[in-house]
């Protein structure tokens, strides 16, 4: 599939390291770019993803992660929502420099390519927007998260349309499902950044 970009002074999909992506976002945080850049981008990624939760979620009490929080969009939509026990996740600092004040009660600079330290069955639910890509986070978390959310708890995410299959995230969900570990709840074609001409497949899946 043609690979798909949101013409950033570095494109996305020449990523190769965790490192080339942290750099890339802590740049991209400088003067609150990023923000200013998803606003003129029409990014929908996080409404979206919150409003599929939403319907699923047992209520708004529920412990949430935000893998992969940036500068806390979801965290945002998910306050604005009614969820208040968030947790954040990422790799850059300097994203993570731009959250507001009182989003999430905890957050975490890691590497969500590496095992997550959290005990399993932790989170009643992970949210995982935009992380999914060229160069980021690679399919095998969704098995980390799997681990780390409660039976009966959910997992939301976005998946890039041009690594859902070639990088392996189509078959492992398939095969997870498969095996009884999750159960799909929602999986489409979502608008994501549809100004740029990128498309996610949206997820929402239930942990068994
Ligand atoms: C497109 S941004 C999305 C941020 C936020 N979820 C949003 O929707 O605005 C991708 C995020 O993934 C983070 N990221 C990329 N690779 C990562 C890794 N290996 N571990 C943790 N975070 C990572 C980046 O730092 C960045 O914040």
């Amino acid at each position: 599939m043609a690979q798909k970009d949101v013409g950033h002074k570095v494109p996305i999909h020449t990523l190769k390291t965790t490192e080339e992506t942290m750099n890339l976002y802590d740049d991209w945080s400088l003067d609150d770019k990023y923000n200013q850049d998803m606003i003129d981008w029409a990014y929908s990624g996080p409404e979206e993803v919150v409003n599929a939760f939403a319907k699923h979620a047992e209520n708004k009490n529920i412990s949430i992660l935000d893998a992969g929080c940036g500068s806390g969009l979801v965290g945002k939509k998910l306050s604005q929502t009614g969820f208040s026990m968030l947790d954040g996740a990422d790799i850059s600092a300097g994203l993570m420099k731009l959250i507001p004040k009182g989003i999430y009660s905890n957050l975490f600079k890691i590497d969500l390519n590496k095992p997550l330290d959290f005990p399993d069955s932790h989170y009643d639910a992970i949210l995982c927007v935009g992380t999914f890509t060229y160069g980021h986070v690679r399919a095998k978390a969704l098995e980390e998260f799997t681990r780390v959310v409660k039976p009966g708890g959910l997992i939301g995410f976005t998946i890039n349309e041009g690594v859902f299959a070639e990088h392996g995230f189509e078959s492992l969900l398939e095969r997870m499902v498969l095996d009884r570990k999750i159960v799909e709840l929602e999986l489409f074609l979502s608008d994501y950044l549809a100004s740029k001409d990128v498309g996610a497949w949206l997820g929402i899946y239930r942990v068994l």
